[in-house]
């Protein structure tokens, strides 16, 4: 069974302002086929977790490990931890200039296999894929990114993660800016590729509406650079209602 491990994560940031601590021992593990929920508020790290684990270079390990099957993914480069089975899913998916959709899926691909894909399996692969999101086949001959909105952003992401097939996927804010019916086609296109590969997925989101649809085994409280408390799904109900205000309030004391 797969195993991705974060121990101990420590990460800083350097600014204009000097060195900024951003994560302060992040304790997570996630096996194959679990799907573990963050929530948390605005500027807490949990992108900041997001980056570090695929390998944004602005972001400077301190201390702590992030291991895949016992495989330290700190000491690989993006694509070697891409190789190794990790998908990220932007919260802002960046724009690929001159880089068509169709090129750049086949390139991920064959960069990933080792191998360049049979070409008539995956054409059919690519478009009983992008039918399913709903996204028209046009796309597939558009610069990645350019001119896409919010939602077809998002779609793309998931496009990827349906073609890649991941051991482990973190999934940033993944349903932020969809509208209801998008969410449930985005939703469904995680647990397809859930079903069919047995992935663990670490979904950060501001909202339970998606957790209707993707459901949670755990929800982590995530605050000031650490987990702060970790439960079941009905965690995720207490935290709309509550809101963040006592975990904020504990971690405040805790600097003092
Ligand atoms: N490159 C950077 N330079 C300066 N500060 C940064 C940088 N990256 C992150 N930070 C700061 O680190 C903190 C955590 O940011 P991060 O994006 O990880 O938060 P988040 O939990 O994802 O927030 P949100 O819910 O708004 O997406 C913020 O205060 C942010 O301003
Ligand atoms: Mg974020």
């Amino acid at each position: 069974m797969s195993t991705l491990e974060i121990h101990d994560l420590q990460v800083s940031v350097e600014t204009d302002q000097g060195t900024k601590h951003i994560l302060k021992g992040v304790d997570l593990t996630i096996n194959e086929g679990e799907t573990h929920a963050i929530m948390g508020p605005n500027g807490s790290g949990k992108s900041t977790l997001a980056y570090t684990i695929a390998g944004h270079p602005k972001y400077h390990v301190e201390g702590g490990s992030v291991k895949l099957d016992g495989v330290e993914l700190l000491d690989l480069s993006p694509d070697e931890r891409a190789r190794a089975g990790m998908f990220l899913a932007m919260q802002y998916p960046v724009e690929i200039p001159g880089v068509t959709v169709s090129n750049f899926l086949r390139t991920a691909k064959t960069a990933i296999a080792g191998e360049a894909p049979a070409l008539r399996p995956w054409i059919k692969e690519v478009r009983e894929s992008m039918t399913a999101l709903r996204m028209d086949s046009a796309f597939a001959e558009r610069n990645v990114n350019e001119g896409f909105s919010g939602g077809e952003k998002k779609r793309h992401e998931i496009l990827q993660l349906e073609l890649l097939k991941p051991k482990f996927a973190v999934l940033d804010e993944t349903d932020s800016g969809l509208d209801v019916d998008a969410l449930k086609i985005v939703s469904e296109g995680v647990n397809r590729a859930k079903d069919r590969t047995g992935m663990g997925v670490l979904l950060i989101t501001h909202y339970t509406r998606i957790l209707r649809y993707i459901k949670p085994d755990f929800v982590h409280v995530f605050v000031a650079g650490r987990v702060a408390e970790e439960g079941g799904p009905e965690l995720a109900d207490r935290l709309e209602e509550e809101g963040y205000d006592r975990y904020v309030a504990a971690a405040d004391a805790g600097v003092a």
